[in-house]
């Protein structure tokens, strides 16, 4: 399938056949969330990777009682992690690993940290969260392109997710991704016309 055909064909399912899919084609998904862009290339994500049953049967209930919990192959939630500073730290410790030359790195650690420094907890998260947003559609994207179907979810309760997976404050579920096959079918495309989105 060509991106054409990929970005037409993806549906929000709402409901999938159970099925398993196989560890080989999750790890070429994980690979293509990881690859998502981000500004400054933070990477303010943490994604949970959730199959076991009872775990799902347990999230259901917080999360709109939603049918794609428990009948995905495999639930993930994207989390914002709003530990900008570690993460720019973890990015310095990879430019240094890379042979970046001292100087070059300083400058953009600097930048940085200057740009978050007195940013308030809640700027950190909303922007975290805005940058989440493009790794779950590489896993809507991608889920597709590797021959799977998916669903974007944020009828859930946010503050449940992380009491119940036991999440430190710094990382803040953001958005549902449930993949796995289709046991519905896609409903018709209702899209705004092209004259009333682009000016
Ligand atoms: C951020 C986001 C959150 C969504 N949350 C839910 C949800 O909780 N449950 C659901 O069934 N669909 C959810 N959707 C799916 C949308 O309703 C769907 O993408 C939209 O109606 C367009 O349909 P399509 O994706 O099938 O083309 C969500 C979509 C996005 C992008």
């Amino acid at each position: 399938m060509d991106l054409k055909q990929i970005i037409m064909s993806r549906y929000a399912t709402k409901k999938f056949d159970g099925k398993k899919i196989d560890q080989k084609k999750i790890e070429e998904l994980l690979e293509l969330i990881r690859h998502a862009p981000s500004s400054f290339n933070i990477q303010p994500w943490k994604i949970k990777i959730i199959t076991d049953q009872k775990l799902k049967e347990q999230l259901k209930p917080v999360s709109m009682t939603q049918d794609q919990i428990t009948t995905s192959s495999h639930l993930l939630v994207f989390c914002a992690n709003t530990d900008i500073m570690g993460n720019i730290d973890k990015l310095d410790a990879q430019f240094k690993a890379s042979g970046m030359q001292d100087e070059k790195r300083a400058a953009s650690v600097n930048m940085m940290k200057d740009a978050f420094e007195n940013a308030s907890e809640e700027y950190k998260l909303s922007w975290a969260q805005r940058q989440v947003y493009l790794a779950l559609e590489n896993a809507l994207l991608g889920a597709k392109a590797l021959g799977f179907d998916s669903c974007p979810m944020e009828g859930f309760d946010s503050e449940q997710y992380a009491k119940i997976l036991n999440l430190p404050k710094h990382i803040v579920p953001t958005a549902l991704c449930t993949v796995g096959f289709a046991a519905d079918k896609p409903r018709p495309k209702i899209r705004f016309p092209k004259e009333d989105v682009f000016f």
